[in-house]
């Protein structure tokens, strides 16, 4: 029986995947570092730091050869996101979104956060889903990042809910494998190449209705 569904925020809920990856793009560009094509995919569900440390590795730069540096990096990388999504409005929520948590809502089913994004609660605000949410996973709390399965269980114990009773929505192959970590019915919104490890793939959010689980 469903009684939570634990929702990704980038990617699922409202698209900041572009945003993301203009902010790298010109981190990258100021400290000329190269960008390898597919990064805006695999950087999808990693946590901001991790995300800088995989991209200085390509660089063939020491991860961790000086913290300072990286978390300066990081706040910078991050100032340049907040200009972009700070323009955002509801009209930034993905099809399909709003009437499947009103659907959710009527079914009396809980709706949790659990999104690796320390703005989570900044764009909920901004896209104007943030009373839609019963409990949203403070990310900076967590030890280990997606794929590691902390994230959803934590969600679910927040929203009290048992994982068998809980459905979790992602973009990222990091995030399917989280779900399915932490043996929760997993739902995968895109290629069914990419996320070959969900239970149930979606092309898209537009497909999300509660008879499909
Ligand atoms: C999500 C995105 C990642 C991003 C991470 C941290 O998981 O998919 O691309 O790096 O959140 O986001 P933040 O807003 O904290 O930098
Ligand atoms: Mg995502």
């Amino acid at each position: 029986l469903l009684k939570a569904i634990l929702f990704d925020l980038d990617g699922v809920i409202t698209d900041t995947a572009a945003y993301h990856f203009k902010a790298w793009s010109w981190l990258a560009e100021k400290y000329q570092l190269q960008l390898e094509p597919d990064v805006e995919t695999r950087l999808k569900g990693i946590s901001r730091l991790d995300s800088l440390k995989i991209i200085l590795q390509e660089n063939d730069l020491p991860v961790g050869y000086a913290e300072e540096k990286m978390e300066k990096m990081c706040i910078e990388k991050n100032d340049y996101y907040k200009k972009l999504i700070s323009m955002m409005t509801p009209q930034d929520i993905l099809p399909g979104i709003e009437p499947f948590l009103k659907e959710a809502r009527r079914a009396d089913i809980r709706i949790g956060l659990a999104s690796a994004s320390q703005n989570g609660s900044y764009i909920l605000d901004k896209i104007g889903l943030r009373s839609c949410f019963d409990t949203i996973v403070d990310p900076s709390l967590l030890i280990k990042g997606k794929p590691d399965p902390e994230i959803f269980i934590k969600c679910a114990h927040q929203l009290g809910v048992p994982l068998e009773n809980c459905v979790g929505i992602e973009d990222a192959a990091a995030g399917v494998e989280a779900i399915n970590a932490a043996g929760i019915l997993s739902v995968g919104i895109g290629s069914d190449i990419e996320l070959k490890a969900a239970q149930i793939i979606l092309p898209s959010t537009q497909q999300l209705k509660l008879n499909i689980f």
